[in-house]
């Protein structure tokens, strides 16, 4: 099935390309379009069927929507919904590098790291027809960035049953444990048992 992702971001493309192989996932400027949504739900959940509701309303055809993040036990919960532009100010939206210190100096002499990445996933079949999963990982943060794949906070997000951050995970493994990875493989499930 062809399926737009209302997304511009090229990493949770390339992800969800590998988890849902069997689909033929497009960017919505792929086909041409001009999508830009403001994200202001409360969750991850309303910021997904919120994106998944505006491209399917511009499309009409289906979409997939992912909405995820990283939660850190200590501070609350947080950077949760916020976790792209946190610690931006002004307009000025930090490198996913820099936002990483800014996570960790707020870390600074707090003993407590665990963390969780969790992922919303809507699809939007036709009309009257969708389905949303949200799924998550727990982890911890590390004090120091460390390896080079995935994207955004992986570098930091530390998983001890493997003895690596996320971003020491060869891609393949990520996709198969990661709370993207594990809403996705629901999702795919969904399609193949909702054909008609
Ligand atoms: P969204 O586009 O509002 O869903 O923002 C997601 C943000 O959460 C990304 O920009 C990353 O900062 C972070 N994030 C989500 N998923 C991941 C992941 O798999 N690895 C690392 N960071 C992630």
């Amino acid at each position: 099935m062809e399926i737009i992702l209302a997304s511009g971001n090229r990493h949770k493309l390339f992800e969800l390309k590998e988890i849902l192989p069997d689909h033929k996932l497009l960017l919505p400027e792929d086909i041409g379009i001009n999508f830009d949504f403001e994200e202001k739900g409360n969750s991850y959940l309303e910021n997904s069927m919120g994106k998944a509701f505006a491209l399917y309303n511009q499309v009409k055809r289906p979409v997939l929507a992912d909405d995820s993040g990283l939660s850190v036990k200590a501070l609350g919960g947080a950077p949760g919904i916020y976790s792209a532009r946190y610690g931006s100010s002004n307009g000025v939206i930090l490198e996913a590098h820099e936002r990483n210190l800014y996570l960790l100096n707020k870390l600074k002499g707090i003993d407590d790291l665990r963390a969780e990445f969790i992922c919303c996933m809507t699809l939007i079949l036709e009309d009257n027809r969708f389905f949303t999963v949200q799924e998550s990982v727990k982890g911890q943060i590390v004090r120091e960035s460390t390896g080079i794949n995935g994207f955004g906070y992986d570098p930091i997000f530390y998983l001890p049953q493997y003895g690596k951050t996320v971003a020491e995970l060869p891609e393949s493994e990520k996709n198969i444990i990661s709370h993207r990875g594990k809403a996705g493989i629901k999702i795919g499930k969904l399609i193949s048992i909702s054909a008609s």
